[in-house]
């Protein structure tokens, strides 16, 4: 199917408000949302297709042990799609990433141990993890979002256990190289510390660079490594609660099964949204990620021309853009200007750690009339 036959219109501002997820709901009716990381786009119509059919079938109930159709539809993604050899019986389900990882922390540490994790980082990683009882260790990145080797064999020299690795990174948009994943991997087993893979983002990688998935980096990487992953971001369905946790090593097997089995708390229309998508999404992926190269390309005009002011380093994958706007002096958190002066909600910097000063997060996961209309608003916003 060509692109064009994928339709990817975007509502206009009344219909995105309809909305009643978060990125939505939570803003007033004059405010253009550029927040939450969902895309505005409409849904894959085959993951529509299975959702529609599940209701009318009235199977709304709890999700089966086994869920073999969709570990069999991860599995052959994965090997199409990112390059990664996946068996099913390597495949844990959870309800969502993010309790995969506070489960993951709380069976493999001892409470009062150090999980780190690289900063700028998604921010539920700052209070969320904790729940496991770790104490957290932050590892600054540099503005371009470079992985600084030494600091992290300092932490890892000074007892981290877990080293939680977001990549396609959240929220700079970078994509590391094997050879970056390759050291990380050797200095991790050589302290004898966990990698905790999330890489929700990486079917959104962009055509221009290349996604290494961890359990496909190395022998130390799949030793003591687990990945996390979903359709929930590729596939814009996170409210449907079914993600995936993936190891390649019986120790890492051993770990996953210390804990506590998460699989009822997954949602049964998660369970058919992602094999659907798995399955039958890439025509639709494809369009999007087509789509999301031309938004950044449009972005870098738009920036150019009315916000010269403002920095960023183009996103390898993925829909967010990490703006730096400290040239605008508009102090720690622009977004707040942006907001008020003009009506369009970006994700403040401060959010994802100290180095978000004075950043913004925009998500251009929409149509490029909205992200037209995003800079216009923050243009207005400064003028
Ligand atoms: C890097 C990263 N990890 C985890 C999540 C959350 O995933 P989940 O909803 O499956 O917990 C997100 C959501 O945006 C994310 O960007």
């Amino acid at each position: 199917m060509s692109h064009a036959a994928i339709d990817l219109r975007v509502p206009d501002l009344a219909g995105l408000h309809q909305r009643r997820s978060e990125k939505w709901s939570v803003q007033e009716p004059d405010v253009l949302a550029s927040t939450v990381a969902e895309m505005d786009f409409p849904l894959a119509s085959e993951v529509v297709a299975a959702l529609h059919a599940a209701v009318d079938r009235h199977d709304l109930g709890y999700t089966p042990p086994g869920v073999t159709q969709l570990l069999a539809a991860f599995a052959d993604f994965a090997r199409r799609r990112l390059g990664w050899g996946v068996d099913q019986d390597q495949i844990t389900l959870v309800p969502d990433v993010m309790a995969g990882l506070i489960e993951l922390c709380r069976a493999l540490l001892e409470p009062g141990q150090q999980v780190a994790f690289f900063t700028p980082a998604y921010p539920p990683f700052f209070p969320e993890l904790p729940q496991a009882r770790v104490e957290l260790v932050l590892l600054p990145l540099a503005t371009a979002g470079a992985v600084d080797l030494e600091a992290l064999e300092a932490a890892l020299a000074g007892g981290v256990r877990a080293l939680v690795l977001n990549n396609p990174h959240n929220p700079t948009g970078r994509v590391m190289t094997r050879a970056k994943l390759e050291q990380i991997a050797d200095l991790c087993t050589s302290y004898g510390c966990w990698v905790l893979a999330d890489e929700i983002h990486a079917p959104l990688v962009l055509a221009d660079a290349a996604h290494t998935p961890w359990l496909e980096v190395s022998q130390a990487a799949r030793e003591r490594g687990i990945a996390l992953t979903s359709a929930s971001k590729a596939f814009n369905v996170a409210g449907l609660k079914a993600a995936m946790m993936i190891t390649a090593s019986d120790r890492a097997r051993q770990a996953v099964r210390r804990m506590p089995p998460l699989t009822d708390r997954v949602g049964i229309l998660g369970v058919i949204a992602a094999e659907a998508a798995f399955s039958y999404g890439d025509s639709w992926l494809d369009a999007v990620r087509a789509q999301l190269a031309d938004n950044r390309e449009l972005l870098g005009e738009l920036l150019t021309t009315e916000l010269p002011k403002i920095t960023w380093e183009p996103p390898q994958a993925s829909y967010l853009a990490w703006l730096d706007c400290r040239a605008l002096a508009l102090g720690d958190n622009p977004a707040e200007a942006f907001l008020t002066r003009g009506r369009v909600a970006l994700s403040p910097g401060l959010d994802y750690g100290r180095e978000g000063a004075g950043f913004v997060r925009l998500n251009f996961g929409t149509s490029p009339e909205h992200l037209t209309e995003s800079v216009r608003r923050m243009t207005r916003a400064i003028s």
